[in-house]
């Protein structure tokens, strides 16, 4: 049967990441992967993670399995980072959580718990997408539509956009959404647009899905969840997936969170938690446990939480000036552009303007490797890549006035 299978095409993610594998020059450059690196290139390891580890070690604790749905504590913790400890649905019990192998596996997870309940259901992406969360409703058998979201000529939302195709959704449709740090343009809704979002998802009977994956990475810890609590608290059902693998740097530990928030009314929160746990058992039987009790061990010691969020602080501090220097050095490198762009999105990713085959000159003359489309991890580059970057870009765009001239002449 093996002998059989045909080697199929990578997919662009894939792909790119094969080409940046193969290229033997000493000085390549990779934007792709979504880590946080420090000016040597490393991934770090929070100080607070180390002395966690520390602790739960010496505490010689089990390895014997836990449960499909994992680590409660884990869950009580991440739900209360983000939609605060006081938010009704946590008080009232109206959140049934597993605790997954990443929000990765939560979104596959999700897709086939809706498709299963409800197979007319839609699943509605933003456009452009990060290509990986397709995959997962794609493989549960989901119907995938898309939302206008990013309109990369002007290098800003296309909120109007947004909103009409939002109007299309049918009831029983999941919505999409990034809670911030939206992957992969970094371009992320206001307060305003959280509330008018609220208000089609009310008025089409859609349900919001939330992915948050960067909490701390934008705005602040509190600032990044401000529209996921104003949607939480406005709409009657909504899911969640939280990632713990950057916020926390323990991407290969993979911890993460799903939530199904229920309405006010509703009764059947202990059948909704059985078929959450019967559909991750049937996806991966049971949740690594390693970096979930690492989270609740740093979010349940006071010290430690304090040294964490010290350390995310300085973690989005470093985007933040790395962000303002690549538009600086872009600006520099291509007299009369505005780059501001780069400056006002957040987290980790923004796309540059260029074309598919742009990019692969980038790859091809400056061994440069960014994510289709075009997306920068800007978190993971230092000053003097931020300027063969900036230099890479203004060359792209010499070429594109060339060859427009040769072609007139
Ligand atoms: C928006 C978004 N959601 C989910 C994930 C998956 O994260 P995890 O490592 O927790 O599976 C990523 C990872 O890049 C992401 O960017």
């Amino acid at each position: 049967m093996l002998s059989k299978l045909i080697d199929q095409p990578n997919d662009s993610i894939e792909a790119m990441f094969v080409r940046l594998a193969n290229d033997t020059h000493a000085d390549k450059i990779d934007l792709g992967i979504g880590v946080f690196k420090d000016d040597s290139g490393n991934v770090p390891v929070m100080q607070a993670v180390r002395r966690a580890e520390g602790r739960l070690f010496e505490r010689n604790l089990s390895k014997t399995y836990r449960s499909p749905l994992g680590n409660l504590d884990y869950c009580r913790r991440v739900e209360a980072l983000v939609l605060g400890e006081d938010h009704a649905a946590l008080s009232d019990g109206r959140i049934v959580s597993a605790q997954t192998p990443g929000a990765g596996a939560a979104l596959r997870a999700a897709a086939e718990l809706v498709h299963g309940l409800s197979p007319d259901s839609a699943v509605w992406v933003s456009t452009p997408v990060w290509g990986h969360q397709i995959e997962f409703f794609e493989q549960a058998g989901m119907e995938i539509r898309s939302y206008r979201y990013y309109d990369s000529q002007r290098a800003s939302l296309d909120a109007a956009g947004m909103l009409e195709d939002l109007r299309s959704m049918r009831a029983g449709d999941l919505l999409l959404l990034h809670g911030c740090c939206h992957n992969p343009t970094g371009e992320d809704l206001t307060l305003d647009l959280w509330r008018a979002v609220g208000e089609i998802v009310v008025e089409t009977g859609a349900i919001p899905f939330v992915d948050v994956a960067y909490q701390g990475f934008g705005r602040g810890i509190e600032a990044d969840v401000t529209g996921v609590r104003l949607l939480a608290s406005s709409v009657p059902e909504m899911l969640l997936t939280v990632s713990s693998s950057k916020s926390f740097g323990v991407y290969r530990d993979r911890a993460g969170l799903l939530s199904i928030l229920l309405p006010p009314e509703a009764r059947n929160a202990e059948a909704v938690r059985r078929k959450l746990r019967d559909t991750v058992r049937q996806l991966y039987f049971m949740a690594p446990e390693q970096g979930a009790a690492i989270v609740h061990e740093i979010l349940s010691t006071p010290e430690l939480k304090a040294l964490w969020r010290a350390e995310l602080d300085a973690v989005r501090a470093r985007i933040v000036e790395l962000r303002a220097a690549l538009r600086s050095t872009i600006e520099r490198a291509n007299p009369g552009l505005d780059a501001g762009f780069i400056e006002r999105q957040q987290g980790m990713f923004s796309c540059l303007p260029i074309s598919a085959d742009e990019q692969l000159l980038m790859e091809n003359e400056f061994h440069i490797y960014m994510l289709p489309p075009a997306r920068v991890n800007v978190a993971a580059m230092n000053r003097e890549q931020s300027r063969t970057l900036a230099e890479a870009f203004a060359w792209i765009r010499a070429q594109r006035g060339a060859s427009r001239s040769e072609a007139v002449a």
